[in-house]
């Protein structure tokens, strides 16, 4: 379920005056132009206000409220905020506004509801393959999108596609073994 924005701009900027290293009052920044941006997010059309180079992240976790994206390093180096871009998984820290264009956003709160779980989360639950659970929306989305072009994968192939997703509790091979499942699952159905 998407929450409609708020009106909040996202600009990035610094306010109108910005502390020296000495801590004095230096000269104002320049501020960024915002403008509406409009994006296909979970299959709902949404706009935002925000400056186009803004990572699709921060407009995600900000004025749109899908917390279940995670910002992890920032830096395109954990999986933490993967999402799907069409059918890729893609990283949103990394990825300016500009560049989504009209392609559809998916995110962990699209794949699947409580009612219907998406095969990959019932998996999930049954290998009981959270700990922290930090991580896990990266991976799902990582896993989805590799589901997506290879239905049935081998476990090399789901070790590969899960490869830029990092997780610090060490649950990779109860992963690893949910995205089978929910390979096998899905073949069954
Ligand atoms: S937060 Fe985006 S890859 Fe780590
Ligand atoms: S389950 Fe804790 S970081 Fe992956």
């Amino acid at each position: 379920m998407i929450r409609r924005p708020e009106t909040q701009a996202i600009d990035g900027s610094a306010g109108p005056e910005t502390p020296t290293a000495d801590g004095r009052q230096g000269p104002a920044s320049p501020r960024p132009e915002t403008r509406a941006v409009r994006l296909r997010i979970n299959g709902a059309a949404v706009s935002v206000e925000a400056d186009p180079a803004t990572p699709l992240l921060s407009v995600l976790r900000g004025p749109l409220g899908l917390m279940g994206t995670r910002f992890g390093c920032g830096a395109n180096q954990c999986g933490a905020c993967h999402v799907l871009l069409g059918d890729r998984a893609v990283a949103a820290c990394d990825l300016p506004l500009w560049s989504v264009g009209d392609e559809a956003i998916t995110t962990v709160e699209g794949l699947g509801t409580p009612e219907r779980p998406h095969p990959l989360q019932s998996a999930f639950v049954a290998e009981q393959a959270m700990q922290c659970g930090y991580c896990v929306s990266g991976i799902l989305i990582s896993a989805a999108a590799l589901l997506r072009r290879n239905p049935r994968p081998t476990e090399a192939e789901v070790r590969a596609a899960l490869d830029r997703n990092l997780c610090r509790c060490g649950a990779h091979n109860r992963m690893v073994r949910a995205v089978l499942r929910a390979a096998q699952a899905d073949a069954a159905a």
